[in-house]
C-alpha cells in the first residue's frame, strides 16, 4: 500500500539516557551501522520523550543528549550515511502530535501495555500527566512525520508502532478524501514534466480501465525514477494510481532489533539501573578491573575446584567475544580446573579493550570538539525539518488547515 520509496526509509530514536554501554553497542547500534548503508536512515535523540518522565529535572537532559550523540558518532553512526538529529530541534513533531491528538481515542492510549506497567513500576514519580499518556502518540508523530516505512525497535516498542499504524489508517480514512487531493495530484503531475506526466496518465488509465498489471508496474517504476518530486508527491501519485487516493501518512512496519545477548557484569541483562555495565568510554584499566572482579561459577571456591561455564557470566562474554578455539579450550579447562578464573578472563578483557579502544579515541576527539558535534546535529536537524515540513504541509492541506 505505501510506496517502495517510503518503505526504504528507516526512522529510529533513543531516549537520551547518557553514555551508552556494550549492551547498546551489540544491540541497537550494530543494527544501525548495517541499516545506515542499506536504507535512507533518520536517527534521533528523543529528548521530549525524556521529559515525559523527567519533567521535574529537565536540566539533566542536555548532558545526556550530547553524551549519547558522541557515543553514536564514536561507535560509527555516520552523519553522512544517516540523518542525525535531536527531536526538540524539529518542532514539527509537536505540531503533528497535536493534530493527531485530536483524532486519537483515549482508549487507544490507555490500552498501550507500557502505559500501566510504567505507571505502576515508577511509583516514585507522578505519571498522571497528559504527557506521559501521550508518550506513544508523540512517538507516532515522530514516525509519521518522516513517512518512515521501517522502524527498528526492541520488542517492548512494537505496540507503539502498532498504534502508529492504526493512527495512520484513521488519519487517511478521515482526511484522505479531501477535494484538495485531486489538485495536489495534478500539481505533482505537472512537476514531472509534460512527457512523463502524459505517460503516467496513460499508464494509470490502462491499469484502472483494463486492469493492466504491467501498466501499473511501469507507472510505479516511472515514479521511482523521478527526481524532481517530493516523497509526499510520490505517495500521492502512488495512491492515485491504485485508485485509493488516500495515503497521506503511510503505515510503518516495526523491524525487530535482534535482541542483544550481552549480559551485564553480574550475569543479568546489562543495564544502567543494575549498575553492571561497561560503558563505551571505559578505559582499558576500568574494563580490566570490572571484568577481573566479575563473579564466576560460585562452585569454584579454590583454584582446584572444577567449574561449570554454564553457571558463569564470564562464559557468556566468551560466547560473544571468543573464537571457537578459545571457547572449546575454556569449557574443557574450566570443567577440569585446568585454568584459574583470572586466566580465563584475560582473553575477554583483551577482546573488549580491542573493541573499545578505537571507539574511546573517537569519543575523545568529539569530547574535545563539542562545536563539531553541535554542528552535525544542527545540520541533521535542518535536513530532517525539510522532510518534516513537507509532510506537515500535506497534513494541513488534507485537514483543510492551509489557510495561512
Ligand atoms: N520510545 C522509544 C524507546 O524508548 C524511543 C523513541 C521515541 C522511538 N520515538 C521513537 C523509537 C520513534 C522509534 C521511533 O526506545
Ligand atoms: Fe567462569 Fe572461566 Fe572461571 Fe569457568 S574458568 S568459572 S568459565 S571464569
Amino acid at each position: 500500500m505505501s510506496s517502495i520509496d517510503s518503505q526504504r526509509r528507516v526512522l529510529s530514536g533513543m531516549r537520551p539516557t547518557g553514555r551508552l554501554h556494550l549492551g547498546h553497542l551489540h544491540g541497537v547500534i550494530h543494527n544501525w551501522l548495517v541499516l545506515q548503508h542499506e536504507y535512507e536512515c533518520f536517527f534521533f535523540v528523543a529528548d521530549w520523550h525524556a521529559l515525559t518522565t523527567h519533567y521535574e529535572t529537565p536540566h539533566t537532559i542536555e548532558d545526556n543528549v550530547w553524551d549519547m550523540v558522541i557515543d553514536w558518532l564514536a561507535a560509527g553512526v555516520s552523519p553522512t550515511a544517516a540523518t542525525l538529529f535531536v527531536q526538540s530541534q524539529v518542532p514539527e513533531h509537536a505540531e503533528l502530535h497535536l493534530l493527531l491528538s485530536m483524532i486519537t481515542p483515549l482508549g487507544w492510549l490507555e490500552r498501550v501495555p507500557s502505559y500501566k506497567d510504567m505507571q505502576e513500576n515508577l511509583t516514585e514519580k507522578d505519571l498522571n500527566t497528559y504527557g506521559f499518556l501521550g508518550y506513544p502518540l508523540l512517538q507516532s508523530a515522530d514516525i509519521l512525520i518522516y513517512r518512515a516505512g521501517l522502524v527498528p525497535v526492541g520488542a517492548d516498542q512494537v505496540a507503539h508502532v502498532e498504534l502508529t499504524r492504526e493512527l495512520a489508517r484513521r488519519f487517511n480514512h478521515l482526511y484522505g478524501k479531501s477535494a484538495d487531493f485531486e489538485d495536489s495530484v495534478k500539481a505533482a503531475i505537472v512537476k514531472m514534466g509534460k512527457k512523463v506526466g502524459k505517460l503516467y496518465d496513460e499508464l494509470r488509465r490502462k491499469y484502472q480501465e483494463q486492469g493492466d498489471q504491467g501498466a501499473l508496474e511501469k507507472a510505479q517504476a516511472l515514479l521511482m525514477e523521478q527526481q524532481n518530486i517530493t516523497v509526499g508527491d510520490r505517495e500521492r501519485l502512488y495512491g492515485y494510481l491504485e485508485g485509493s487516493g488516500k495515503i497521506i501518512l503511510p503505515e510503518p512496519a516495526a523491524k525487530l532489533t535482534p535482541a542483544a545477548r550481552m549480559p551485564g557484569l553480574d550475569g543479568r541483562k546489562m543495564s544502567k539501573s543494575y549498575d553492571n555495565v561497561i560503558t563505551l568510554r571505559d578505559s582499558a584499566d576500568e574494563v580490566s578491573k570490572k571484568i577481573r572482579t566479575m563473579p564466576t561459577d560460585p562452585a569454584r571456591v579454590r583454584r582446584t575446584d572444577p567449574g561449570d561455564p554454564d553457571k558463569c557470566p564470564v562464559w557468556q562474554f566468551h560466547e560473544i567475544f571468543s573464537s571457537d578455539e578459545t571457547k572449546g579450550f575454556v569449557r574443557q579447562a574450566c570443567r577440569s580446573a585446568g585454568i584459574g578464573c583470572l586466566d580465563c578472563k584475560k582473553p575477554v578483557i583483551d577482546a573488549v579493550v580491542r573493541e573499545l579502544t578505537p571507539i574511546r579515541e573517537r569519543a575523545r576527539h568529539f569530547e574535545e570538539n563539542p562545536d563539531m558535534v553541535k554542528a552535525i546535529i544542527l545540520e541533521g536537524s535542518e535536513k530532517a525539518r525539510d522532510t518534516a515540513r513537507d509532510t506537515l504541509q500535506d497534513v494541513r492541506q488534507a485537514m483543510g488547515l492551509n489557510y495561512r
